[in-house]
């Protein structure tokens, strides 16, 4: 194997994100992962340490190594900067937001979920064009926002959709939309997806569109019936959390945001303020996105070394963290990892 270092951007994060961070450093260190770490900060730690939560510095690496691991975020709701997360995305127009969710812990409210969900990620109700109208004095009195969605966002998308789930050898893509409602909106994108199926890949997967509002029932109700899943901006990032929840919780759920030519992997959740310090964080998530990472850049076969680390460690070991009902803390389950990696 090629001793070549492959060079990668590292931002710890906000709250338990230099915690599992630090986690998934060790284990990627004992499995060989062929990255070269440059090191930066963005969010509260960017905010903090160059009073910008996205510094010149981090976009610079990026722009680089068109690669990145990263930690969760802190975004202020309401006023205050607006979400580095949507701006690494726009920058870099990592336009695929690819959110897996299996079930790595069998005895929870589901067994054997293995869903995949693609979500557009740079457009619909996400452009961030929003403003107040003030009447009377009031200065908040009418709250209004416009959401694109363009043809080519549309077919990029669902052309990563259709592909990832003939290449992966899914049996089914289900487009979400709300297409009844917001006719414009939402229509553009289940017309495309109509086309796009007809001209490409019928014949090659199973098809079929489903209703916003009937989807996050269905998924409830009956999780299986879905395979691949592909919708915009707004509905992938309320599905994903579901479908988190389908599997064990946000601690569980990888995502990768991936653009033509930049690649970015993290966690799902967010930087658990509460939690943060203690010791007790989660580490999974960022390390099944670091499994992504490495299935990306053409390392498969250390991608499911780390999966199968984890598989041994939560259920032969049974070494799990508080969220899973264990009792070990971040580090005692990073070495556990390590340990079924070298042993
Ligand atoms: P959160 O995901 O940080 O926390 C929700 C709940 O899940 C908390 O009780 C937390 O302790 C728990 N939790 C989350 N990750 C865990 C882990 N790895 N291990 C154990 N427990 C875990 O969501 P919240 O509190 O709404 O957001 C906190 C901050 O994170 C906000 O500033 C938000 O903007 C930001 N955020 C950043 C994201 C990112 O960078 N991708 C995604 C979501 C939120």
């Amino acid at each position: 194997m090629s001793a070549t270092l492959i060079p990668a951007t590292l931002i710890p994060g906000d709250g338990i994100g230099p915690e599992i961070t630090a986690a998934t450093i060790a284990v990627l260190d004992a499995l060989g992962a062929p990255f070269q770490w440059e090191t930066h900060v963005a969010g509260l730690a960017g905010v903090t340490a160059f009073g910008d939560p996205l510094p010149q510095a981090t976009l610079d690496s990026i722009e680089r190594t068109r690669l990145a691991l990263k930690g969760p975020l802190e975004t202020p709701s309401g006023g205050g900067y607006r979400s580095s997360n949507v701006r690494l995305r726009e920058q870099f127009q990592l336009y695929a937001n690819l959110r897996p969710a299996k079930s790595l812990v069998p005895g929870g409210r589901f067994e054997n979920i293995d869903l995949i969900l693609c979500r557009e990620n740079i457009e619909g109700l996400y452009m961030g064009y929003e403003h107040y109208i003030p009447i009377d004095g009031d200065p908040h009195a009418v709250g209004m926002s416009t959401g694109i969605n363009t043809r080519q966002g549309c077919r990029n998308i669902l052309k990563f959709a259709f592909e990832y789930a003939i290449n992966k050898g899914r049996k089914k893509v289900t487009v979400v939309h709300k297409a009844n409602i917001m006719k414009a909106l939402t229509g553009i994108f289940l017309e495309t997806a109509q086309e796009m199926h007809e001209a490409h890949y019928k014949g090659k997967i199973e098809f079929e569109q489903v209703i916003i509002d009937a989807c996050a029932m269905k998924l409830v109700m009956n999780p299986w019936q879905f395979d691949v899943l592909v919708t915009t901006n707004l509905f992938g990032d309320i599905l994903s959390d579901e479908i988190a929840g389908l599997v064990g919780g946000l601690g569980m759920a990888p995502g990768a945001n991936i653009g033509a030519d930049a690649a970015i992997f993290e966690a799902v959740h967010g930087s658990a303020p509460d939690i943060a310090g203690k010791g007790i964080a989660n580490p999974t998530a960022l390390l099944m996105a670091a499994a992504m990472m490495l299935d990306h850049v053409g390392r498969t076969e250390l991608g499911d070394r780390l999966r199968q680390a984890i598989d041994d460690v939560l259920n032969k070991d049974n070494i799990r963290t508080g969220d899973l009902g264990g009792k070990a803390s971040t580090d005692q389950y990073a070495k556990a990892l390590v340990a079924r990696i070298k042993g």
